[in-house]
């Protein structure tokens, strides 16, 4: 059976930088308080016009170029996205329309926060099975478009901003290298802890004045809650994973943890006992792109040059769902 390797990786961010200080001019906020509360200076956001399709074709591009393949390499694309283009059809075909790969099978797949893991278990499996043996795995988010700017959204509109990570992946042959495990799981029971409830097909129409009027269509969280939940679930997540290959958490060359908020990160890795420089952190620049961060921060590490061949990587992810995820794999 064929082992999978990242073979590329690319980012794309849009160009147009949000600072605290800018926020503070739309709602009653501060530097201090997010600084303090998340860790996050900036992120990016969209200018109008700018498509997750558009973010996702620049990062996949990337990934391509880095790998030293041409698109027309590519037999499957897997896209997460919490934050579509348009209800329906998923930003998948819309990249593969821009990528020029019609005809080949493209996957979109909705676990917020956990989607690029959930998407890397996916791809995993595809190559496994030996029916594919290149697959474009993509985590995309536009978040800024969605989020209430006035005070009444601040303790989630300071958190997102919007981005782009692509992975490519290909089989080897067996060995010890490349996707060792993913685990994946999923709690329901919370799925209203952090949710944006318009729109709905549930509903006749889909959104209607008095959802807007409602703010409805506006993301909300319990974010003591999340918080809560996230640093217990992430440290188990990672230990389940490295139990399952008689691995200890001082073997991790470096973990790449979901982007959610500095303070999860960090207790995180005070869980685990890792040191600084075994743990990525770029939240200070791009906010929490939801299910871009992980490839966005794994991306940047590969070219900071801080994954060497054999080195084991640990991906870890909460959110939205609640779902969570943990992913090794030996570089
Ligand atoms: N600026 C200034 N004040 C704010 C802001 C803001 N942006 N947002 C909330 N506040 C106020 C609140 O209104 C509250 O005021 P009050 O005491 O007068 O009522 C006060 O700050 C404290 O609010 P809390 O919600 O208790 O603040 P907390 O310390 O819990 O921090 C935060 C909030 C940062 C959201 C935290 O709960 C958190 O990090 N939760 C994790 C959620 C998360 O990271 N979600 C990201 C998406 S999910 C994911 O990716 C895992």
């Amino acid at each position: 059976m064929p082992s999978t390797a990242i073979i590329g990786t690319g980012f794309h961010v849009p160009d147009r930088v949000v600072s605290n200080a800018e926020l503070t001019g739309l709602m009653d906020t501060s530097d201090e308080w997010i600084v303090e509360r998340t860790g996050i200076r900036e992120r990016r956001w969209v200018r109008e016009g700018e498509s997750g399709a558009d973010l996702a074709r620049r990062a996949s591009e990337m990934a391509l170029e880095d790998a030293g393949c041409e698109a027309g390499e590519v037999e499957a694309i897997v896209l997460a996205t919490l934050s579509p283009d348009h209800f329906f059809p998923g930003t998948g075909v819309f990249l593969q329309r821009e990528l020029g790969l019609a005809g080949i099978p493209s996957i979109d797949l909705r676990a917020q926060c956990s989607g690029f893991l959930y998407g890397l278990q996916v791809a995993d499996a595809l190559i496994r099975s030996e029916q594919y043996r290149t697959v474009l795995l993509v985590g995309v988010e536009i978040q800024s478009t969605g989020l209430d700017l006035s005070t009444r959204g601040r303790d989630m509109a300071v958190l997102f901003g919007d981005g782009a990570g692509a992975a490519l992946l290909e089989a080897i042959d067996g060995g010890d290298r490349g996707v060792l495990s993913t685990h994946l799981w999923a709690d329901g029971r919370h799925a209203e802890t952090l949710w944006a409830e318009s729109p709905s097909a549930c509903r006749h129409p889909y959104v209607s004045a008095a959802d807007l009027d409602a703010g409805r269509h506006y993301p909300t969280m319990d974010g003591r809650d999340v918080f809560r939940h996230a640093t217990r679930r992430m440290p188990e997540a990672v230990e389940t994973a490295l139990e399952a290959h008689g691995l200890a958490a001082s073997d991790i060359d470096l973990l790449v943890p979901h982007q959610a908020n500095l303070r999860i990160s960090q207790m995180v890795q005070r869980r685990l006992g890792l040191p600084d420089e075994k743990v990525v952190n770029n939240i200070e620049r791009y906010g929490n792109t939801t299910a871009a961060t992980i490839p966005i921060a794994l991306a940047e590490a590969v070219r900071a040059g801080r994954l060497e061949p054999g080195d084991l990587l640990c991906m870890v992810a909460f959110g939205s769902g609640f779902t969570w995820a943990s992913a090794l794999v030996r570089w």
